[in-house]
């Protein structure tokens, strides 16, 4: 069987960004036969950037009942809480002693907060935690750990999929003794998302405040923040560029290849701004609309989504546990003898 694997961190309200880069793909994959999907909250990732013990808390029910409303089976998935297994960062110690510093030197993240920090003229690494720094091994023990063969994510974390795979052969050849303990993971990248753009077209993202809530405040929420979609000038009559539209992006992320080459054609035609933002709210909605009670039952019931973490986290470590004690032996720590 394949092991499809992925995470979202709690810190934030889920958004279109999540839904359609790693929600809407795993849900996807993990209906197909022959596939065993582990998906879970990435609880120890938010404390990197969030220091809220309630915005965390908060999220994470927002998470887990997203996910559920958007069709996961929790029977059918092993569904958990990071920080109900264990294992998880006993491993991530044991890659951190084998991942080179200069590996995470070249991280995304890191590189950008350093930047940001040389811009001002602080400190290079003013601000700047281990847990940030250390990010990307915490990554490829949640993945290693269970041996993922495949993992939907969006563009953004293509680079922790690379130093996961680095981290992987470095510690097979240290401790695999001819045989690979951990299976090299491969980035499973929808590209017709890839990297869907917030309301001023850069990446949506929390961090820029620039997000699409999925279900949270309801359908006038979402209406409304469609409306605050940045477009260029152009007036209704005048042709519009299509492909330059991250508006005609994100139509495109939820729409059919033919409901989108018609929209394109009306945008090239001159359709207004206006009516194109009420025909992406319209699509986005068909899609959305029927999960969204769900979704409000399910926030209503947090006990009822506790007891569907516990239960994916006893599943969980039905696996973590014993390939643990193989790893424990593997690396010295307990041994046969
Ligand atoms: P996070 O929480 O930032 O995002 C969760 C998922 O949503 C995708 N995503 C996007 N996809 C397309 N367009 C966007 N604008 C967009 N914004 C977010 C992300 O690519 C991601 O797939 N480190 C991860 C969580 C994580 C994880 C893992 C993922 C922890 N351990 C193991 C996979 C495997 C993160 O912070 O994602």
């Amino acid at each position: 069987n394949t092991r499809v694997l992925t995470g979202i961190t709690t810190s934030g309200t889920p958004h279109l960004g999540n839904y359609a880069g790693a929600i809407r793909p795993s849900i996807q994959a993990s209906a197909l036969p022959g596939v065993d999907a582990f998906y879970f909250m990435a609880d120890y990732h938010a404390l990197i950037k969030c220091d809220d013990p309630q915005r965390i808390a908060r999220s994470r029910l927002e998470i887990a009942a997203t996910w559920i409303a958007a069709g996961l089976d929790p029977e059918r998935v092993t569904f958990y809480r990071q920080s109900d297994i264990p294992e998880i960062p006993e491993l991530c110690w044991m890659l951190t002693c084998v991942t080179a510093k200069g590996l995470m030197n070249r991280a995304h993240a890191y590189k950008a907060s350093v930047d940001q920090n040389v811009a001002r003229e602080a400190e290079p690494d003013d601000g700047i935690t281990m847990g940030l720094f250390s990010y990307p091994v915490l990554m490829a023990a949640d993945i290693l750990l269970f041996n993922a063969n495949k993992v939907p994510v969006g563009r953004d974390q293509i680079q922790h999929l690379e130093m996961t795979r680095d981290i992987a052969q470095r510690f097979n050849h240290l401790y695999g003794k001819g045989t690979d303990i951990f299976v090299l993971p491969d980035v499973q990248i929808d590209d017709e998302v890839a990297t869907l753009p917030g309301l001023d077209g850069r990446k949506m993202s929390k961090s820029y405040d620039n997000t699409i809530p999925l279900f949270e405040g309801g359908s006038k929420a979402l209406r409304a923040a469609v409306m605050r979609i940045v477009t260029d000038s152009r007036e209704p009559g005048e042709p519009k560029d299509a492909e330059g539209a991250h508006l005609y992006t994100l139509y495109r992320a939820f729409a059919t290849p033919d409901e989108t080459a018609t929209f394109r054609a009306q945008l090239e035609a001159g359709m207004g701004w206006g009516d194109a933002k009420q025909a992406l709210y319209e699509r986005i909605e068909q899609d959305l609309g029927p999960m969204r009670d769900q979704y409000a039952e399910l926030m209503a019931r947090p006990e009822r989504i506790e007891d569907i973490l516990q239960a994916g986290a006893a599943k969980a470590r039905r696996l973590s546990e014993p390939f643990m004690a193989r790893l424990r032996e593997a690396v010295g720590l307990r041994s046969s003898m």
